[in-house]
């Protein structure tokens, strides 16, 4: 029965019943974390065997360099052409970096901020920089832009993209908007996949700031969970179609292909950003680990193997995707109480309860032993104005785990929902 059909006393009953339930898990003690998307253990096993790759004693890139030395700043050629491929960029516009795109995010934020973007005014000289963020998103984008004390705008999204007509709009009339944080592909939380219209009118895009950049992360470009994978029209193929190619930063890495502590994170972009994004780098850093580029290229050969190499991580992790969306139709669905995704790709699972009631929900699951993902976290300066998204991150734990977790979720969503419908009787 939807729990708004109740009566204040059939209310009062499922409250107490679930009170109840929740109170004897309390005293299980239990300590679970689904909070950040971390592979789990099976899964990083996968690429174990690529830490043997040098037992040939062969140290020396396609280029003659040999990789245990300095040199390469951007990374060596078969790196380039592995990973180009894979964001959809030619060889000669891509950066190969460490172990983390976040952290080549942060440094091109940073450039632009410290000496402009293509020459123009560095960011710190204006009064005033924006950023339009659609939400849900990624926590620590938000959390790079607000480091930077940049104004964050919150864009809604749907099940196509941001919303585009708003985007358009505002990057038109106000100059001081700089750059959209994008997931384009199996978005962070939501797990949607921009369509072909949003994708060309990203593209297509007329900002008034020259220097407006989209941040276009494709972290979970071929990290599908199904034999029918969504796939995106490639940005900088479209955007060079009509003269705008100079307009977005893409960005990727292999931590949910290898491993997120030793992957390798690459930026792709026009020849004219990236040559000028060059420039800045090499004064922070004289290479990258190119002993771990070469590791990768060993270990895969080519990007089909990576694509067949992601299958075996869809192999374990569906299944868990599948249990949390399971749990959820069978106890949530019939009451009303909640809505979610149920994505084709990526590392989450959106949640979004009852207006009001995430904070509470995500409280009683950690006073329970149930870590999530922070209420908010998905907003600009943590601040859900509708209170109500979670995100649920079901690749870490044990699927015996995450059952008792999800147990408990649905729990304290009842318990939470029964206590605001209570409330408004
Ligand atoms: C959308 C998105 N981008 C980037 C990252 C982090 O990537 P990296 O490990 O390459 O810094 C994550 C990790 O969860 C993510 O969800």
């Amino acid at each position: 029965m939807n729990l708004s059909q109740m009566t204040k006393e059939q209310l009062e009953a499922f409250r107490d019943e679930n009170q109840a339930l929740y109170d004897s898990f309390k005293s299980q003690g239990l300590c679970l974390n689904m909070a950040r998307g971390n592979p789990c253990k099976e899964q990083l096993e996968l690429s174990v065997d690529m830490l043997n790759v040098f037992d040939d004693g062969n140290f020396i890139s396609s280029c003659g360099t040999d990789v245990r030395n300095y040199g390469m700043l951007d990374g060596i050629p078969e790196a380039k052409k592995l990973f180009s491929e894979m964001i959809g960029v030619n060889e000669d516009e891509i950066i190969i970096f460490g172990n983390s795109s976040l952290n080549a995010m942060f440094f091109a934020v940073q450039t632009a901020f410290n000496k402009g973007v293509l020459g123009g005014t560095p960011w710190s000289k204006l009064d005033k920089v924006k950023f339009l963020c659609p939400v849900p998103g990624y926590d620590r984008h938000f959390k790079v832009t607000e480091f930077f004390g940049i104004e964050m705008i919150n864009i809604p999204m749907s099940s196509t993209g941001p919303d585009m007509d708003m985007i358009e709009k505002l990057v038109a009339e106000d100059d001081s908007i700089k750059g959209i944080w994008c997931v384009p592909q199996y978005s962070n939380p939501d797990g949607i996949s921009y369509s072909d219209e949003t994708v060309k009118r990203f593209a297509a895009l007329k900002p008034a700031a020259k220097d407006f950049r989209i941040f276009w992360d494709n972290a979970y470009c071929i990290h599908h969970l199904t034999d029918s994978p969504e796939y995106i029209l490639n940005i900088l193929e479209e955007a060079k179609k009509v003269g705008n190619e100079d307009i977005v930063y893409i960005f990727g890495s292999t931590s949910k292909i290898t491993f997120p502590g030793a992957g390798v994170a690459v930026m792709g972009g026009s020849k004219k950003n990236i040559d000028d994004l060059k420039k800045h780098l090499g004064i922070s850093i004289i290479s990258y680990d190119k002993m771990n580029q070469l590791r990768h290229v060993k270990f895969f050969g080519t990007f089909d193997n990576m694509l067949a190499h992601m299958k075996k991580h869809m192999a374990i992790i569906a299944p868990k995707f599948k249990l949390v969306c399971d749990i959820l139709n069978k106890e949530i669905a019939p009451l009303g109480i909640g809505s979610w995704t149920d994505p084709k790709g990526g590392y989450f699972i959106s949640f979004n309860a009852l207006n009001g009631c995430a904070k509470r929900i995500v409280q009683l699951c950690s006073e329970a032993g149930v870590t999530l993902t922070g209420a908010g976290a998905t907003f600009p300066y943590g601040v859900d104005p509708d209170d109500k998204n979670i995100r649920l991150a079901p690749t870490y734990p044990p699927i015996e785990d995450l059952q008792k977790a999800m147990e408990l979720f649905v729990i304290c969503v009842k318990l939470v929902s029964a206590e605001k419908l209570l409330a408004e009787k």
